[in-house]
């Protein structure tokens, strides 16, 4: 499903590292690496909780037409992963299914001010996500929409259009939660924030836009199957893994993400947290950036082709991104395009990018790693979450970083505790 052309790093001999990749593999799947209680995403498409997953569908489907908005109240993994979903499978601007907007990840009130000015006079539900139920962007966001909430629906209607999404004892919004009676989802214990996206935080957002999970659900599981070998000839993630290991060792400490599709976006996004909050601790790892072409050839474009060689480029490629609009004919021909009439876009962007590939290769001397995926639908993004999974985890374990912590954002947050007078601080 997923094609890896690796034409740069092709040039080197991978056969050294499949020793140390065939240790890795087996310490991924049999969980004994560094951080193993937090690889449960690993065969969560074969143990997933087949009610549960029921009951976001039920939620969903009971929601649908009562709802303009849903208000996908969550930071980091906690919210990135459901807006890589629903902005990639649905498009920027999608005609059916409620409008989904995200709270809950910023301190910025003007940010909020203008979030509560838009939904109030909407038909609004709110998730809440928090496997902590401690995060202090998204419990402050939680208590300015709650109380819209109850204000608007009552305590009884708003206990109707809250779902809770958090760990499935412990924490204050559990407690909070079971206390006001809100329907609740559970992020498992061995799964952590920005591996989540297959458990309900990303699923119960993906399915209240109208996204149908099972689809999503059987592509992560097709990953599953198709990567279960540690053999390089045969797992393009892995390959991948090694691959920016190798260019990392020749100098090139940022890997450029690369789409030519503007819906991408987000998905771009999680990756970069993915990636940077995996790998970027113990003063190594690559630092992972995103640019959508060729709107960003308009800026970054002149850095990648003539600035410091510090990148290297990882395009992700859509065969079929799925919308045939085709350039018009004009008689007059005043803005000189017709040269393109009757040119489908697609073809204008596919022509785009194997003119900047050239540029950037040839002439730029900037390495291109090219992920080729068949289209932006549920069964690819789900297959997509797995391969880039078990491709972050080889790749930080070829580092000796264990992908699943994240200790340096505790920093920030002991400053700005002290700084806010939160006791004990
Ligand atoms: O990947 C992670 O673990 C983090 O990005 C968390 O998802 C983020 O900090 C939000 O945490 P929580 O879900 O506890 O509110």
């Amino acid at each position: 499903m997923i094609q890896f052309n690796d034409t740069y790093a092709g040039q080197f001999d991978l056969a050294p590292y499949q020793e140390i990749v065939t240790k890795i593999h087996t310490m991924i799947r049999n969980k004994t690496g560094a951080g193993n209680d937090f690889l449960g995403w690993v065969d969560w498409a074969l143990n997933y909780d087949e009610e549960e997953f029921n009951r976001i569908i039920d939620a969903a489907e009971r929601l649908k037409d009562e709802t303009d908005v849903v208000v996908v109240c969550g930071i980091g993994g906690s919210y990135l992963g459901a807006r890589a979903a629903i902005e990639m499978i649905k498009g920027l601007y999608p005609s059916r299914g409620p409008e989904i907007i995200y709270a809950g990840n910023t301190f910025s009130g003007t940010y909020m001010k203008q979030v509560m000015d838009y939904i109030k006079d909407k038909r609004t539900v709110v998730n809440v996500i928090s496997k902590s139920g401690t995060t202090t962007e998204t419990a402050l966001a939680f208590r300015i929409l709650r109380e819209h909430m109850e204000k608007k629906y009552g305590r009884e209607g708003a206990r109707e259009r809250i779902l809770v999404t958090t760990d499935k004892a412990r924490g204050v919004l559990k407690e909070f939660a079971d206390h006001e009676g809100y329907e609740t989802f559970v992020i498992p214990d061995d799964i952590g924030g920005r591996y989540s996206v297959m458990t309900a935080v990303g699923l119960l957002p993906m399915a209240l836009a109208g996204i149908n999970i099972r689809e999503v659900m059987k592509g992560f599981l097709k990953a599953n199957h198709d990567l279960n070998t540690p053999d390089l000839e045969k797992n393009s993630a892995y390959r991948y893994a090694v691959e920016r290991r190798i260019l990392q060792a020749r100098g090139y400490d940022v890997e450029m993400y690369v789409s030519y599709e503007m819906q991408m976006r987000s998905f771009m996004e999680w990756l970069k947290q993915l990636f940077g909050e995996s790998e970027g601790k113990e003063g190594k790892g690559i630092l992972p950036d995103s640019v959508i072409f060729s709107t960003d050839l308009h800026s970054l474009g002149q850095f990648i082709q003539e600035g410091k060689k510090v990148l290297f480029e990882t395009v992700i490629e859509v065969k079929e991104p799925g919308c045939a609009l085709t350039v018009p004919f004009d008689q007059e021909n005043a803005d000189g395009m017709n040269y393109l009439a009757d040119r489908r876009l697609d073809w204008v962007n596919s022509r785009a990018m194997e003119g900047t590939l050239k540029a950037h290769k040839e002439t730029g001397n900037v390495p291109n790693l090219i992920i080729t995926v068949p289209d932006m639908k549920p069964e690819t993004f789900g297959y997509m979450c797995y391969w880039f999974f078990v491709a972050c985890a080889m790749t930080c374990y070829m580092l000796n970083i264990n992908p699943f912590n994240q200790p340096g954002v505790e920093v920030y947050k002991r400053n700005m505790f002290k700084l806010l007078g939160k006791p004990g601080f």
